[in-house]
């Protein structure tokens, strides 16, 4: 059973990718998730200068995820070379996720990222929790096309663009593909809240957050659906993908590959080896033999 894609010149040995913000933090736990079996793994999403991010509570359990508002805490992108370099030694390919709140900013951290030695860049566009540096980047489709297009200029490494939930999802996407991404993120955590009873107040200290796990599920694979039939650059599927026949779910719908997040929480690190096997007995059952078969077959 052959488990190994390529995406956009990224040869991976299995479709399973660590999502952006999880474990990713040091060099050492990028090495760490790629010795747990992940075919690649994304940094957590790096800045200008270092951030503290938010007050506690950051991350809450809620029914069917996690509702976090990290606030794009990160050490700045020079502190940050050392840690790629320690992931570089896993030899399987590093994303590196970047937010910033203009092309100016990204271009910068795109240009960095690709001299350390990254094997494509990972556009944040989508943080639901970080005014200025999130979501509303994403929903404003003309600044979005010159992001993208001016880093294209600037950087010979792949350039993925990960969006969210926005309202007109196949224009933004088609926009990405004109502006020549490579592949399209699909999807971050989506905005919620959870309000505790007895304090009568939002329980993060940032009110809204980003909750993410098996319970946006269904959204991130109707996301994925959308964009898939409307574009021909890959799309790399996420959100509540806990195991194999998630995976498995997400490629029919037109995913190329999956990341994980909040499955790192709930089935711990070593998830990614979990997954493929259950993606094998799955093929196995179905009688596929390579993983490139399935992406797509839902589109219908
Ligand atoms: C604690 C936490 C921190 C996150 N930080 C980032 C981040 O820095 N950059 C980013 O693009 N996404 C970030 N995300 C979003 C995830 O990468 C992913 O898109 C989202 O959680 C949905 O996938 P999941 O349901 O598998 O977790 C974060 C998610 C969590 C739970």
């Amino acid at each position: 059973m052959k488990l190994s894609t390529e995406i956009s010149g990224l040869k991976m040995r299995n479709p399973t990718v660590l999502a952006s913000g999880v474990l990713g933090e040091t060099g050492e736990s990028l090495l760490n998730v790629a010795r747990n079996g992940a075919g690649a793994v994304t940094t957590k999403s790096i800045g200008i200068k270092p951030k503290k991010g938010n007050k506690n509570p950051t991350v809450l359990e809620t029914e069917h995820g996690l509702i976090n508002a990290v606030g794009l805490a990160n050490p700045g992108i020079d502190e940050y070379e050392n840690e790629i370099k320690i992931a570089l030694k896993s030899k399987i390919p590093v994303i590196g996720s970047i937010f910033g709140k203009d092309k100016k900013e990204f271009v910068y951290l795109a240009k960095k990222m690709g001299s350390f030695g990254v094997s494509a860049v990972e556009l944040n566009l989508s943080c639901p929790h970080a005014k200025g540096y999130g979501i509303e980047i994403g929903d404003d489709k003309k600044l979005v096309y010159d992001i993208v297009k001016n880093l294209k200029k600037s950087v010979d490494i792949p350039v993925f663009v990960k969006i969210s939930v926005h309202t007109n999802i196949v224009s933004l996407a088609k926009n990405i593909e004109s502006a020549k991404a490579d592949a399209i993120v699909a999807v971050n955590s989506l905005k919620g809240m959870k309000i505790d009873l007895d304090l009568r107040m939002p329980v993060l200290s940032n009110k809204i957050g980003g909750y993410s796990g098996p319970g946006i599920k269904p959204v991130g694979v109707r996301t994925v659906y959308e964009i898939a039939s409307s574009v021909k650059i890959p799309v790399i599927g996420c959100g509540g993908i806990m195991n194999g026949e998630d995976a498995v779910e997400y490629m029919m719908a037109g995913a190329s590959a999956v990341q994980i997040g909040s499955g790192v929480y709930y089935r711990g690190v070593d998830v990614f080896r979990k997954i493929c096997k259950e993606i094998k007995t799955w093929m196995k059952k179905n009688s596929y033999k390579k993983i490139d078969e399935i992406v797509g077959i839902g589109l219908r």
